[in-house]
């Protein structure tokens, strides 16, 4: 047949296709995410994210430990506190869970690059990312509380800031009072386009942060937009955002590919707690290869456009070698 162009002559074995890959997962682009909680020796597996764990800090220094070796350079801390109240205080209580564990890595692996998760849905009783009143979440007094959570971080050690409340305004705020206290270098990744997601359901079992009352409609934005997430970006860049993310990754491919094309800053995805476990609810169950199912969620996060993804796989990418 006179076929000028055959596709298949760059698939013909696997040195040429690696060698015209248009994507390869980088392990320096990977972000791991660690629950912890309080006390000591305690590590408790999470039911609906096989093999994640929250651990308290002892336990954690050696999951970084292990996680460094194979590759991992970026973690991403969540607190589980012991204590809950109205006004989440012990999210900015410089004795609180992520200050104590940001302290103590980085003072056993300061090379560890440490992202903090800001929000109070952890540590409110309600289970909002905010303070409520009369049933709503009111956005601009909860903006100090948040800022002065992301400052604690700071103050503990940490190199990035993540806001993920979604209220209006925050990344102003946070980048604010980092300044005025002379932490010009920690960066802000603020999850700039956070949508109201079934896929969080896992975490919210994980860190006990499910709302008690309502949904998070009126603050994480609606899956049916895709302009206001370009919205949301440009807001956030202009407060001071270094990094934006997108979040759920999966889907919301299209979204990372548009956040992409307009940011001019590093795009971040989340491929999040109910991605992570249907993966491993298939692999257990005998539907679907884990390595790859994970691989080729992966890839396509990076495909769309990201330019580093946060993913509960990345331990087991980088142990069992499956990229
Ligand atoms: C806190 C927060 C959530 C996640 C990250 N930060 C939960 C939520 O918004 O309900 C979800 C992460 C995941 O599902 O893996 N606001």
């Amino acid at each position: 047949m006179d076929l000028i162009n055959r596709p298949r002559r760059l698939r013909v074995n696997s040195t040429v296709r690696d060698l015209t890959a248009e994507v390869v997962i980088d392990p320096k682009k990977l972000i791991m995410p660690h629950f912890v909680c309080e006390g000591s020796e305690i590590r408790e597996p999470i039911e609906s994210m096989p093999g994640i764990d929250r651990v308290s800090v002892d336990n954690l220094l050696t999951d970084l430990e292990n996680d460094y070796k194979a590759g991992i350079r970026s973690v991403l801390i969540f607190g589980i506190p012991e204590k809950k109240d109205e006004v989440g205080s012990e999210a900015y209580s410089d004795m609180g869970i992520v200050q104590n564990a940001v302290r103590s890595i980085k003072k056993r692996m300061p090379e560890i690059l440490v992202i903090t998760d800001v929000c109070l849905c952890e540590y409110t009783n309600h289970g909002h990312c905010g303070i409520i009143e009369k049933g709503d979440v009111l956005n601009d007094p909860t903006l100090k509380l948040l800022a002065k959570t992301a400052l604690s971080h700071a103050e503990a050690g940490a190199d990035m800031v993540a806001p993920s409340d979604m209220m209006d305004g925050r990344v102003g705020e946070i980048r604010d009072i980092l300044d005025e206290n002379n932490f010009f270098n920690v960066s802000i990744m603020s999850y700039a386009a956070k949508y109201c997601s079934a896929f969080y359901g896992p975490f919210r079992d994980a860190a006990g942060s499910a709302p008690q009352f309502g949904d998070r409609k009126s603050y994480q934005m609606d899956p049916r937009n895709a302009l206001e997430a370009e919205k949301e970006v440009i807001a956030d860049i202009d407060e001071g955002a270094d990094i934006v993310m997108v979040k759920p990754a999966l889907s919301y491919l299209d979204i990372i590919h548009r956040v992409k094309q307009i940011a001019g800053v590093p795009v971040c995805a989340y491929n999040v707690s109910g991605e992570y476990s249907m993966v491993k609810a298939a692999a257990k169950l005998g539907y679907g290869d884990e390595r790859r199912l994970a691989a080729e969620i992966i890839t396509s996060i990076f495909r769309a456009g990201s330019d580093m993804v946060i993913t509960y796989h990345a331990r087991d990418i980088l142990k069992n070698k499956w990229i």
